[in-house]
């Protein structure tokens, strides 16, 4: 399999930079409270912004329809805020106790601190989708929020009776995951007034973006590495089944692991079990098919991406899905 490097963040936000510095400078500047497990909370979330993905993605794709205004700018840092409010309530349901290579929040401060500092960053972006004073923002925004709990939601449930087959898991990982990016491209193109094809066109670049990224994420998992700044092994530990294991257990079904696959799904496996499902998913193609599935979502970003009009917007958004599907960290 051709090995692409990853591209570094600098490659495709070039086109946005002087922004992607004005959108930092907004995003610090709600991160703050004079109560002080409040205030500390958050500060301790300014210590590490992550990739940026999805403000670099509103930004690239409002330049590219016209120009990134103040309301794209706005719309980013809504937006970042409802990724992270979802990625601290994301560790308290996963019992994750590290992110961005800190303690996560629920590890730092509690999981009752971690509940209510993700409510408070939830009411700050609805302040945020407010001032953008456009109705059709704050209204995809708060679709959004509630196709994301969704996603959580069904995923929780989806193991319960049975390892869910790959259409569950896709479509999970649409609600999850893919539509924060698709409603980061479709902003970014409404923003910018764009019309209605490009910005269906925007949405779907994001879509396909968000589908590839998530599979390359739980890929991530079935590897020890400490530069990712969270744990991996720890999807099956939480009665999670992604693509590589579905592949893997439904082309090549095994008696033998009913046991522990029985144990995933109570949330009670053993670190042997877990051991034991990962060399079955390696042994039998599930990461080669997982892999193969996401390089399909990343051909077809960069198919569309090869449609925009900006030279320096296009190589951003092609590097862009290139970079979403080689990454390490
Ligand atoms: C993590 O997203 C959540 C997933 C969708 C897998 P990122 O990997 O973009 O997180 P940060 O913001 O860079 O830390
Ligand atoms: C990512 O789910 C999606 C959301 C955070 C809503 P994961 O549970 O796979 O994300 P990580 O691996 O903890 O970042
Ligand atoms: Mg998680
Ligand atoms: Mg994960």
């Amino acid at each position: 399999m051709k090995h692409i490097p990853p591209t570094p963040l600098t490659v495709f936000s070039a086109p946005v930079a002087a922004e992607l510095t004005a959108y930092r400078k907004l995003f610090e500047s709600v991160l703050h409270h004079d109560e002080h497990i409040l205030g500390e909370a958050l500060a301790h979330i300014r210590q590490r912004q992550g990739k940026m993905m999805r403000p670099i993605l509103v930004l690239l794709m409002a330049r590219e329809a016209g120009g990134v205004t103040d309301k794209a700018l706005t719309a980013a840092v809504a937006l970042e805020l409802l990724h992270t409010a979802s990625l601290v309530h994301d560790d308290v349901v996963d019992e994750s106790a590290l992110r961005r290579g800190l303690p996560s929040v629920n590890q730092k401060y509690g999981n009752k601190v971690a509940v209510l500092l993700g409510d408070y960053l939830l009411s700050l972006l609805l302040g945020m989708a407010a001032e953008t004073q456009d109705s059709r923002i704050v209204e995809r925004i708060a679709k959004l929020g509630g196709t994301l709990s969704e996603g959580e939601i069904i995923q929780l449930g989806s193991s319960r009776k049975d390892v869910p087959d790959e259409a569950a898991y896709l479509r999970i990982i649409s609600h999850k995951t893919a539509a924060l990016f698709s409603t980061c491209a479709e902003l970014g193109a409404l923003a910018a007034g764009a019309d209605d094809q490009f910005t269906a066109r925007a949405r779907q670049y994001g879509e396909l973006i968000g589908m590839c990224f998530q599979i390359r994420d739980d890929i991530f998992d079935f590897y020890d590495d400490k530069a990712i700044g969270k744990p991996t092994g720890n999807d099956l530990r939480e009665g999670k089944f992604t693509l590589p294991v579905i592949r893997a257990l439904r082309t090549t079904p095994s008696p033998t692991l009913q046991p522990a696959i029985a144990r995933v799904q109570t949330g009670s496996a053993t670190a042997e079990d877990i051991d034991s499902l990962v060399r079955h998913t390696k042994e039998h193609g599930g990461i080669d098919y997982a892999r193969s599935q996401m390089e399909k979502y990343r051909d077809e970003a960069i198919s569309i991406a090869r449609s925009f009009h900006n030279d320096e917007v296009r190589q951003a958004l092609i590097a862009y899905a290139e970079y979403v599907a080689a990454r390490e960290v």
